[in-house]
């Protein structure tokens, strides 16, 4: 069985943790939590990766500063930090909008799944970057999704109202669903996650 690193192992505890400490017991965020990381129990091939980064990544480290001031989320700001220098960050080419500096802007750095520090098919896991003032343009995907937001941010699903799950708060985008989200004066860092089929 692979064995997975104690830096990733340590991340994906506090993460399930916190997610499930912040969450009403019978909603979709606990329970796409809870079947996540049931799969995550067996660890899958770990594939270790250089670093890369984009000029968004100058973003990380101040606004996990702020993250670490906010009780809900410090221990997974301090996890996540821990395991950044991990993170291959790339921007994501298949994403339009109308802003050209929109590649500088921002950056996904995948954690589980294909290009991640686990390669697996079952599940993905990562963390989205924008830069102030960035707007991630509409997408959707079969798998449901779960965010928790490590700053502030605003996220939309359809052309419902953007809504703000403030520093520690949590975004469901049931399957398929057509989402976006857009980052503020400061910038926006989330993780998310799309649990097995
Ligand atoms: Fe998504």
């Amino acid at each position: 069985m692979a064995e997975r690193s104690p830096t990733l192992q340590a991340f994906l505890d506090v993460l399930e943790t916190t997610i499930l400490d912040v969450s009403d017991a019978g909603s979709d965020h606990a329970r796409v939590t809870k079947k996540t990381f049931a799969a995550l129990t067996e660890p899958g091939p770990q594939t270790p990766r250089l670093r890369t980064e984009n000029p968004a990544c100058t973003h990380i480290q101040p606004v996990l500063d702020t993250a670490r001031n906010v009780r809900s989320v410090k221990a997974l700001a301090t996890a996540f930090r821990a395991l950044e220098p991990e993170i291959a960050w790339s921007a994501r080419a298949d994403r339009k909008t109308g802003d050209p500096n929109f590649p500088n802007a921002h950056a996904t750095g995948m954690i589980i799944g294909d290009g991640g520090l686990e390669a697996r098919q079952d599940l993905r896991m990562g963390a989205s970057l924008l830069a102030p003032n960035t707007f991630y343009p509409n997408h959707q995907h079969p798998p449901e999704e779960v965010y928790i937001a490590l700053t502030p941010g605003h996220w939309r699903q359809e052309a419902g109202p953007w809504r703000e799950p403030g520093i520690g708060g949590l975004v469901y985008n049931p399957p398929n669903i057509i989402h976006a989200m857009q980052s503020g004066a400061s910038a926006l860092l989330a993780i998310w996650m799309l649990p097995p089929g």
